[in-house]
């Protein structure tokens, strides 16, 4: 079957601002677009890796991440920020913010359907068609590189999933039944991508990111399940607050935060 390979001149075509020059490179192949990126780290901020497939993509803390060929968008963004390192888990929010709103403007796609599963997922009636995975590399005590990698389940069709993931995994494609452009998406994301994040790195705060992560919340007024370590919490989440960081109310009324670090979230039915 011939496959609709992505192509770097059109995704440049569709980008619109200057603030990043970013540098799109389309590989065929590859263990996982974060481990190229990472080994070409020493480039400027703004080099861009996709693969067609990743054959040892991954999610968080290790997890497997599924990449089949030519249907996903399998994407890592190297980045330079001059911020302090414990601010760096808030551009997973800036990265899931881009992504909600480069899914607004697609055609056949309602705005309010894609939602973040605090902190990394992104989600589609309840079912996940993403995530993003946000690493830094620190060289004493500074920062040398961060990398953010964006993962979209855009076309895959059912049998596109393992069986193991069936249940829990969806894609564009599956709920819209529209094969969508993947350049336009990739284009669109870098274009709100760096929006968002020039106003994060000169104001400090996440603002206009934090607004549209609150907009898209999965998780706000809902009841959830915390997990870290082996222990579990219930709690109702209420609100994100200024850092990105989760407000909740525990079973016995205390309203505490919880920033996303190790902490595994599941939704209640
Ligand atoms: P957490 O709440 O800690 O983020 P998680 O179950 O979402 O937990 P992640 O590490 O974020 O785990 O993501 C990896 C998990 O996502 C895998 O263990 C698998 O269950 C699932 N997964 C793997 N590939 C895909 C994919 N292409 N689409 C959707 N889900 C996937
Ligand atoms: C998660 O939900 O835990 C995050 C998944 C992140 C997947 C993307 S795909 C592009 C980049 N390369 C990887 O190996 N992982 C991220």
């Amino acid at each position: 079957m011939t496959q609709n390979l992505l192509s770097p001149t059109k995704i440049v075509g569709y980008l619109q601002n200057k603030m990043i020059d970013w540098k799109i490179h389309c590989l065929d192949t590859i263990d996982s677009t974060n481990n190229e990126c990472r080994r070409r780290a020493a480039e400027n901020e703004g080099t861009v890796i996709l693969s067609e497939e990743q054959t040892a993509g991954r999610g968080r803390q290790g997890r497997a991440w599924n990449s089949p060929k030519g249907k996903g968008v399998w994407m890592s963004l190297l980045l330079k920020p001059d911020l302090p390192t414990e601010t760096i888990p808030q551009l997973t929010l800036v990265g899931a913010a881009a992504v909600c709103k480069a899914m607004e403007k697609e055609e056949g796609y309602f705005p309010d359907k894609i939602k973040i599963k605090w902190p990394n997922d992104i989600f589609i009636r309840e079912k996940k068609a993403g995530g993003i995975l946000t690493e830094m590399q620190i060289s004493a005590g500074r920062i040398e590189s961060v990398i953010q990698g964006i993962g979209l389940n855009v076309n895959l069709a059912a049998e596109d999933f393992p069986d193991e993931l069936k249940a829990l995994a969806t894609s564009f494609l599956i709920e819209t039944g529209k094969v969508y452009e993947r350049e336009r998406i990739i284009a669109d994301i870098l274009n709100h991508f760096e929006i968002l994040y020039e106003k994060f790195l000169v104001g400090g705060e996440l603002g206009e990111a934090l607004h549209i992560c609150r907009q898209n919340s999965a998780v706000i007024g809902r009841q959830v399940r915390l997990m870290n370590n082996g222990t579990e919490t219930e709690a109702e989440v209420l609100d994100l607050g200024p850092r990105g960081e989760l407000i909740v109310k525990l079973g016995n009324g205390r309203i505490t935060s919880v920033i996303s670090g190790e902490i595994s979230l599941r939704i209640q039915s």
